[in-house]
């Protein structure tokens, strides 16, 4: 605690490194800066206290300070390991305003390399607001902080203490022990917080999908935006935000070139198409795996090559995961591999490949060669290298998407948050999607910045195809 703010971070001396990025990246999020205009005097967000758990990156910083624009108090924690900008996280703590030694910012609980241990505990603290306080709104991505609001209470009303048993993975036994030390604290707090939570915005596909399967059980707590499948989202961040980063989280790690060689990725959803085309943008030979005859059949059209991962992980120099599935590579996989073929993650959680596996398996030796790239040498003398311990690369390895794609992104989220606080009355505890009209407002914010010029229907063509001149333009089950 500083100056009365709570965090912790890597170093509050870097907040002027993270300052200069931050306002670069503010030009690039037209969006964002487009909403903190048009709510200037209203603060459709006053009164909220947002627990905030996405990765905590220069772009991140902008949608926290858009929030405080809107009037919120906000708490954050990044939901991977590895994906924090510690200069980021710095000038988010220290604010606009103040300085390291008198920080004015917003408390944050994150730092680049944190463990399993300090990441549910960053997570426990950033849900965790001084006296009764506690969240009113959750902004998450990926569904940790949902997650464990969820196990908690799950264990406040059946009264018992969490305990891992022995055969469970081994971060499941860390967010039990962390519920553990909490529950010996205060046996209602989780129940209490749950009962004041508005409701979450979720960022991500895997997220989101945890959401429906919550709500289909009739287990979710409070309503759910999601905030993933808006278009603007899913189609621009997952896709075009993915073919910068990808490409940057490899040439950062490895220095390998990538034209000619053989890539693999694994899954032609939305992150899938942007990894594809960031490989093929090197001129790489890419090949797809799919379970998805659609996909499959997109990935054929589009001039890839679709095979099973087992009868072309031999030929694969690069191997990309963007399923948000498990058991994807196996070690088995991984020992057919090429010498010094490089594996790596972008789906959210790092079960796509079976790192756990690796380090169990034997006569396997792991050699770091620094931060987040590590080889892994096998008894017969062939090695592999792995990315961000199977955690998403681009975060690890770079910087994630940059700051335009993401400027839609968290116009949706801030979107979803005002709704979400301001009129949770009219919303179950289901999962909903923003109207279309909200999507084509972020649209037309960004063709703007980016020079494009719109054309406006007639009066006449309006009526024609059954559309208002001013838009929506599409039915909802348009797929773009
Ligand atoms: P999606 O659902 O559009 O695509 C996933 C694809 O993987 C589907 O087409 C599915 O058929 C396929 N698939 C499932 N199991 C498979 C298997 N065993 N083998 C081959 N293909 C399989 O999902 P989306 O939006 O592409 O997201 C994928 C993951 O990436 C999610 O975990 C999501 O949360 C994450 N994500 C990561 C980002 C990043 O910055 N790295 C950005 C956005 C999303």
């Amino acid at each position: 605690v500083r100056n009365g703010i709570e965090f912790a971070i890597a170093d509050p001396g870097a907040a002027t490194a993270g300052r200069h990025q931050i306002r670069l990246a503010e030009h690039e999020m037209p969006g964002l800066m487009a909403l903190r205009r048009e709510y200037a005097e209203v603060f459709p967000l006053r009164g909220a206290r947002v627990s905030g758990s996405l990765h905590m990156t220069v772009q991140t910083a902008v949608l926290i300070e858009t929030l405080v624009a809107l009037g919120a108090e906000v708490r954050w924690a990044s939901c991977n390991i590895f994906s924090t900008d510690d200069s980021a996280a710095a000038a988010v703590v220290v604010g606009p305003h103040g300085t390291p030694d008198e920080p004015r910012g917003v408390p944050v609980f994150a730092w680049k390399g944190e463990t399993l241990e300090e990441y549910w505990w960053c997570t426990e603290r950033m849900l965790t607001w001084p006296g009764e306080a506690g969240p009113n709104m959750i902004l998450d991505d990926g569904g940790d902080a949902t997650l464990l609001v969820h196990k908690g209470v799950q264990y406040e009303r059946a009264g018992v203490v969490p305990n891992p048993a022995d055969d469970d993975p081994d971060e499941f036994k860390v967010i039990l022990q962390t519920l553990r030390a909490s529950l010996a604290a205060d046996t209602t707090k989780w129940t209490r917080a749950a009962e004041r939570i508005r409701g979450v915005t979720e960022e991500t596909t895997t997220g989101v999908n945890r959401l429906y399967q919550l709500a289909a059980q009739g287990e979710l707590l409070f309503p759910a935006i999601n905030v993933n499948d808006s278009v603007t989202k899913s189609k621009f961040d997952n896709k075009y935000g993915i073919r910068h980063s990808l490409i940057d989280g490899i040439n950062r790690a490895t220095d390998v070139l990538v034209g000619g060689k053989v890539a693999v990725v694994c899954g032609y959803g939305d992150v899938g198409k942007g990894s594809a085309e960031s490989l093929r943008g090197q001129r790489a030979r890419v090949i797809i795996t799919e379970v998805d005859p659609i996909n499959a059949l997109q990935a054929l059209l589009d001039g890839y090559e679709v095979a099973r991962l087992d009868s072309v992980i031999g030929q694969a120099d690069i191997v990309i995961t963007a399923t948000g599935n498990k058991d994807i590579v196996t070690v088995d996989h991984m020992r057919r591999m090429k010498h010094q073929a490089v594996l790596g993650n972008v789906g959210h959680f790092d079960n796509e490949i079976d790192m756990a596996g690796l380090e169990r398996a034997d006569g396997v030796r792991r050699i770091n060669i620094k931060p987040q790239v590590d080889e892994w040498a096998f008894r017969d003398g062939r090695s592999i290298i792995v990315l961000s311990e199977g955690r998403l690369l681009n975060l690890g390895n770079a910087t994630g998407h940059p700051s335009f794609v993401m400027s839609n992104s968290f116009s949706n989220q801030t979107i979803a948050q005002i709704e979400l606080f301001t009129k949770y009355r009219e919303y179950d505890r289901e999962v909903y999607r923003l109207p279309k009209a909200l999507d084509e407002k972020i649209a037309r914010i960004h063709v703007e910045a980016l020079g494009g010029e719109l054309t406006r229907l007639t009066k006449d063509q309006a009526e024609y195809i059954g559309v208002d001149v001013e838009g929506p333009y599409k039915p909802d089950h348009y797929r773009y």
